[in-house]
């Protein structure tokens, strides 16, 4: 925790936000006068510089909340402490994710863990938990999701079955919390790639194959993303239960990469 709250902007909790897309969805809500908790595990000081550059440019307007969602517990706490916080919430971004292939004959329980966790359970928990507080604000849940989750990606199958459920987590609170609390999704294509040597990496030539089926002919930015997300929370009060991919339209030219 970096601050404590005062004022009455809205409070989003963006999960795995010190760094990348979620940290780019953390930026362009808090330039819309939002107050922001950046959720991080290990990237502490991405996640203290971002909101100490964040609380410079607004006093008491960026916050800092550690919690490793494959614990269990730290679910809750997570929730509690952002409440705790901020004394409400009104949109949560269920961005935290891991990434990289399964391929048969190497696949791992660990590994299903691990993927199966930070895209599906945690995200279906920490919306449980924030619940009563996005009905009473009349909030509402982005889950950042895949064009994969609907399309499969070679080697990658428990992370495309975790992204599945995830959208189906969408579709399905979507109708269960309406009509107090909307959830939609945003499906992003090629964005930003993994880091190079980690075991997500994306090999460069399969990186080449894949930008060379995406219709607009690049990739796209984070910041496609995070204004996505800022039009599901902001301008779109009769939308619910819908995923947006943000892609380039490569979806309908998706192979079996
Ligand atoms: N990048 C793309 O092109 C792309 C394409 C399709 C979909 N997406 C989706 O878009 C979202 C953002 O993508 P990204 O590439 O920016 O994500 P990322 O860098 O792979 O991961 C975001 C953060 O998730 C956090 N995280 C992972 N496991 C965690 C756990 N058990 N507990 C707590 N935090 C955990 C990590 O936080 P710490 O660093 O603090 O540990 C990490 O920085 C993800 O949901 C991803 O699946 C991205």
């Amino acid at each position: 925790m970096t601050a404590n709250r005062t004022g009455n902007e809205k409070v989003v909790l963006v999960t795995g936000s010190a760094q990348r897309v979620g940290a780019a969805i953390i930026k362009d809500l808090h330039a819309r006068g939002w107050q922001v908790i950046i959720h991080y595990r290990h990237s502490e000081q991405a996640a203290f510089k971002l909101a100490e550059s964040l609380n410079r440019q607004r006093p008491n307007s960026a916050f800092t909340l550690k919690a490793d969602l494959q614990q269990h517990a730290h679910i809750q706490q997570l929730a509690e402490h952002a409440l705790q916080l901020t004394g409400r919430m009104d949109a949560l971004v269920n961005n935290a994710s891991t990434f990289y292939p399964t391929a048969i004959g190497e696949a791992t329980l660990a590994d299903w863990d691990d993927l199966m966790i930070s895209n599906a359970r945690a995200p279906f928990f920490l919306s449980q938990a924030l619940t009563p507080a996005l009905t009473e604000s009349r909030g509402c849940i982005v889950n950042i999701v895949d064009i994969h989750a609907t399309r499969p990606f070679k080697q990658h199958t428990i992370y495309c079955m975790a992204k599945a459920a995830l959208g189906m987590m969408t579709a399905s609170l979507a109708k269960e919390l309406a009509p107090y609390v909307r959830v939609n999704g945003v499906a992003p294509g090629a964005i930003l790639w993994p880091e190079d040597n980690t075991p997500s990496a994306i090999a460069s030539n399969t990186q080449q194959q894949i930008l060379a089926s995406v219709p607009l002919a690049r990739s796209g930015s984070p910041e496609d993303i995070a204004r996505t997300v800022a039009f599901l929370i902001e301008d779109a009060p009769y939308i619910t239960g819908q995923i947006i991919a943000v892609d380039g339209g490569r979806t309908h030219t998706l192979g079996m990469e």
